[in-house]
Parts: structure tokens; C-alpha cells; sequence
């Protein structure tokens, strides 16, 4: 059993170094979140491979 880490939020992790990124996270403790506005990235690659939460919106955007 991991030691729980806490949480991590990780920009573009639909993306290719994000998601390598964020399942590195995940193996190490971490629950990870995904922030990335799909421009390029892979919603089911977070869905059904990292299982990760993700929110679809952009980092530029303040409020979010
Ligand atoms: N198989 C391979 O070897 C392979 C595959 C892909 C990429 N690459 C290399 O990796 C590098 C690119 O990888 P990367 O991970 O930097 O790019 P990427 O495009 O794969 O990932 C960036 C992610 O950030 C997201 N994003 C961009 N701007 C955003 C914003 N303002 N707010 C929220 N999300 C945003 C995109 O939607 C994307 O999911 C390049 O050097 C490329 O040549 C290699």
C-alpha cells in the first residue's frame, strides 16, 4: 500500500509529458488532477488509462 501524498494538480496532463507526468504522480502516492483544455490532449487517455479527475477548461482563465 502507497503512502497517501496528497493531492497534485497537473496542467496539460492529457497531453504527452503531462500524462507520463501524472502516472509517474499516481505510482508514487500522489491523487492526481488534470487541468488541460484538449486542445491536444487525450480526454479517454485521462479517463480509461489514469483514471484521473479531470477539469476541461484553461490555465489562462483566472476564475477557473
Ligand atoms: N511518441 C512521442 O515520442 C511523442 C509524442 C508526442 C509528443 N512528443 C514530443 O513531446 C513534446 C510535446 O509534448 P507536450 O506534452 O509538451 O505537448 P502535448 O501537446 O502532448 O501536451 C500539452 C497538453 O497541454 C494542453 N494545453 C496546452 N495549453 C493549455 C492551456 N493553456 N490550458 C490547459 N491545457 C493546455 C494540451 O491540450 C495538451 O494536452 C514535443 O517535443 C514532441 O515532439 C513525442
Amino acid at each position: 500500500m502507497l503512502k497517501d501524498q496528497g493531492k497534485i494538480l497537473v496542467t496539460g496532463g492529457a497531453g504527452y509529458i503531462g500524462s507520463h507526468s501524472a502516472l509517474a504522480l499516481q505510482q508514487a502516492g500522489y491523487e492526481v488532477i488534470i487541468l488541460d483544455n484538449l486542445v491536444y490532449g487525450y480526454q479517454d487517455l485521462v479517463e480509461t488509462v489514469l483514471k484521473s479527475n479531470l477539469i476541461i477548461g484553461d490555465t489562462c482563465d483566472y476564475n477557473l
